[in-house]
């Protein structure tokens, strides 16, 4: 490619009109969203209608620490130029050749990646040369975050986790429903994907002392965006609910029975009375019923204590 650049360029300085092609960009910088598509434009003089064989349109990409340059479309007289396009930007980089005629060189680069980034040169030839820079940068927010918590086994220790992927490098944050931080005994990992994103993991390991809400937020700081999840334990704590549930469910046939059981036996006892007048065998009752509420108690306190 270097060859036809300095080929244009040699016949351009041979050439008079030369001085009257330049090549504009209405937008220098576009700042775009991880795997959207965007659209970045070149804009050249048209005389009359376009003669599309005269027509050369040369995209490269160079990013910061990048040792060669990658070529992302040509157009080489008025004809696409698939050979020498980078792997990268196979089936992902298009010239819109309807908007050529109004001398329009518009590059459309779909799925943008985040090695996309860096500085973008559109040269064009058509009787004359010029070019110009734009610059891409591609940004990805912390979207979805994937949240789990759990209970350490043998401890009563909750271990919450909040896992994202974005770019760039982002903070992890923890705070509880009353904003109070617990960001100290967190701990925030990350590693790289193939896709160049980081994927942070932040674990936090404390002890709850009630059921609340809380939140991990991601601070992406170069962005000066946040994005956050809430974790409950109340999921968790649930067990301890459910106990109580099929406690009341156990409490109330016992009152019910323990209310029931004595009448029926007093209305008994009093018909039995009516015959031989034996009061002593009533006092009998009573305190067999008390039995039996104080195991219902224990049996009770039981169940509390397996949900804790
Ligand atoms: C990006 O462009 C492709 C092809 O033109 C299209 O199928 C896709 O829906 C576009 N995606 C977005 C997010 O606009
Ligand atoms: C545009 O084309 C007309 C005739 O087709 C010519 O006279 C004129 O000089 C051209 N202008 C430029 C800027 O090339
Ligand atoms: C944080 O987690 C990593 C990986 O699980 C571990 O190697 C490191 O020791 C942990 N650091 C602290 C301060 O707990
Ligand atoms: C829960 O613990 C925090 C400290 O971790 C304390 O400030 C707060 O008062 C406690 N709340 C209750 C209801 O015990
Ligand atoms: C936790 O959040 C949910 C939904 O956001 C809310 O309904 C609930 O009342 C919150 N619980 C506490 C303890 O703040």
């Amino acid at each position: 490619m270097f060859r036809i650049l300095t080929m244009l360029l040699l016949e351009t300085q041979l050439c008079v009109v030369s001085a009257l092609f330049t090549v504009e960009v209405p937008q220098q910088l576009y700042v775009v969203e991880y795997g959207s598509n965007v659209t970045m434009e070149c804009r050249f003089p048209v005389n009359g209608s376009l003669n599309l064989g005269l027509l050369t349109v040369f995209w490269e990409q160079k990013s910061q620490g990048q040792s060669k340059p990658k070529e992302v479309y040509t157009l080489r007289n008025g004809n696409a130029f698939p050979p020498s396009q980078h792997h990268d930007y196979v089936g992902r980089a298009a010239l819109l050749h309807s908007e050529l005629k109004w001398g329009r060189a518009i590059l459309q680069i779909t799925s943008v990646k985040i090695t996309d980034a860096g500085s973008y040169l559109c040269l064009i030839y058509y009787q004359g040369v010029d070019y110009k820079y734009i610059t891409l940068e591609v940004k990805a927010s912390y979207k979805r975050i994937n949240t789990q918590v759990m209970r350490k086994p043998g401890e009563d220790k909750f271990v919450f986790m909040c896992q994202s992927e974005g770019f760039p490098l982002a903070e992890v944050f923890w705070k509880n429903g009353k904003n109070f931080n617990l960001s100290g005994s967190a701990n925030t990992t990350y590693t790289l994907t193939t896709d160049g994103l980081y994927s942070v993991t932040s674990i936090l390991v404390f002890k709850p002392n009630m059921s609340e809400n809380y939140s991990c937020i991601f601070w992406n700081k170069e962005l000066n965006t946040e994005t956050s999840a809430h974790i409950s334990t109340l999921a968790l704590m649930s067990t301890q609910y459910s106990g109580q549930k099929s406690l009341i469910l156990f409490i109330i046939p016992m009152c019910v029975m323990v209310a029931v059981v004595p009448s029926a036996l007093i209305i008994l006892q009093k018909r039995k009375s009516f015959k031989n007048r034996q009061p002593k065998k009533g006092d009998d009752f009573n305190s067999q019923t008390e039995d039996l509420y104080l195991s219902t108690v224990t049996a009770s306190k039981d169940i509390g204590s397996v949900g804790l």
